[in-house]
């Protein structure tokens, strides 16, 4: 079934807590209702908003929100050792971890508290301490709006990378996810070489489900701002990938600098946005309702009734110091409407 709601209020469906508006929002439950809908309608300007966790409104949205309400979780396969399951895009991301963990099921735990709904999840293929979604991911299913038909994607067909697959590119424009089929596996995986995880889970009493999730939480609560106290959409920049030689001359100056080597690609090099910011002195920096967090560089916050032009500008302006300081660009992450 459909909803049609007409010049909605966006407050609450967006994680920034921004004050903004869309012309129309439509709530959808399966490729069927899209079909009938890109039958009778043919929106010029449209786009989907899951969770709203990563997307900032910066003025009235002109067009249409496709927002999926169907959040049904099947278990698919079940063959002692591992699961198959299928999840519907409304499905809230973390629900969805916890589910796993208390059914002793591997793969997405180092996932935890990652605000996001399912369908979100494989479109910036979300990624934290050292686990990405795309290695639980088997199928991706979507409508697709040239040609009304609902397509199913395989993992590699999905072109997995550092918060990036197929949806932000050759299906931006085109795909409306419906649903996720992961695989979990019943035998311990446990991934702990990330920072202060180790030591945050053997605190617990070691490598379980139950004690990585709770080492994760605690971590994340830690240093990230609850959206719900506090509008944010997490990293609000990507981390930058610089060739091997601008790395190395930064290193020569600041030799402390985080630098992570980049999979299959040995001339490149990726930095830490959240030093950068940090060195450059904005951490904790505050400009009228909207600043940068003072425990986590990368992530903005509104500190109460901000606009998102009030993000925006910011934005622009913590690009500009880093860029000045380090010479290197960083980019949102946060998809700008
Ligand atoms: N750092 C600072 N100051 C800061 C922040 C970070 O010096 O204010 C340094 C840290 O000490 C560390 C390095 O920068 O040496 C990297 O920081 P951290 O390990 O906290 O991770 P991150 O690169 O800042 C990424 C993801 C996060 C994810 C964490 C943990 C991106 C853009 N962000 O952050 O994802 O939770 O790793 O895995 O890749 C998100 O995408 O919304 C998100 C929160």
């Amino acid at each position: 079934m459909i909803r049609i709601y007409n010049d909605i209020n966006l407050q609450n469906r967006n994680s920034f807590g921004v004050v903004e508006s869309a012309r129309e929002l439509v709530e959808f439950e399966s490729g069927d209702d899209l079909r009938e809908y890109f039958t009778e309608h043919k929106p010029e300007q449209w786009y989907v908003l899951g969770g709203g966790n990563n997307t900032l409104f910066t003025q009235r949205y002109d067009g249409v929100l496709f927002t999926p309400v169907c959040s049904e979780r099947t278990v698919l396969v079940d063959d002692g050792e591992y699961v198959e399951i299928r999840v519907e895009a409304a499905h809230d991301w973390d629900a969805l971890v916890e589910w796993s963990v208390n059914e002793g099921l591997w793969g997405i735990e180092n996932l935890s508290l990652i605000p996001s709904s399912v369908g979100a999840a494989p479109v910036q293929n979300i990624g934290a301490y050292g686990a990405e979604v795309k290695d639980a991911i088997t199928t991706v299913e979507y409508f697709d709006t040239r040609t009304l038909q609902v397509v199913r994607l395989t993992n590699t067909e999905c072109h997995f990378g550092y918060r990036e697959s197929v949806f932000k590119h050759q299906l931006k424009g085109v795909a409306i996810i419906l649903a996720v089929e992961f695989k979990l596996h019943r035998t311990p995986t446990p991934n702990l070489g990330y920072g202060d995880v180790v030591k945050e889970v053997e605190a617990r009493g070691g490598a379980t489900l139950i004690n990585i999730r709770e080492a994760i939480c605690a971590i994340r609560s830690f240093k990230l701002p609850d959206p719900k106290v506090m509008g944010n959409a997490g990293s609000f920049f990507k981390n930058p990938i610089v060739q091997r030689s601008v790395a190395e001359q930064l290193l020569s100056i600041y030799p402390d600098m985080p630098h992570y080597a980049v999979s299959g690609d040995a001339d490149s090099v990726k930095l830490a946005a959240g030093w950068l910011i940090d060195r450059a002195g904005l951490k904790g920096y505050r400009s009228g309702r909207v600043g940068v967090h003072d425990r986590q560089a990368l992530v903005l916050v509104n500190h109460g009734g901000a606009t998102g032009g009030e993000v925006i500008e910011l934005a622009n302006y913590v690009c500009a110091r880093v860029k000045a300081m380090f010479g290197v660009a960083i980019t949102p992450e946060v998809n700008i409407l």
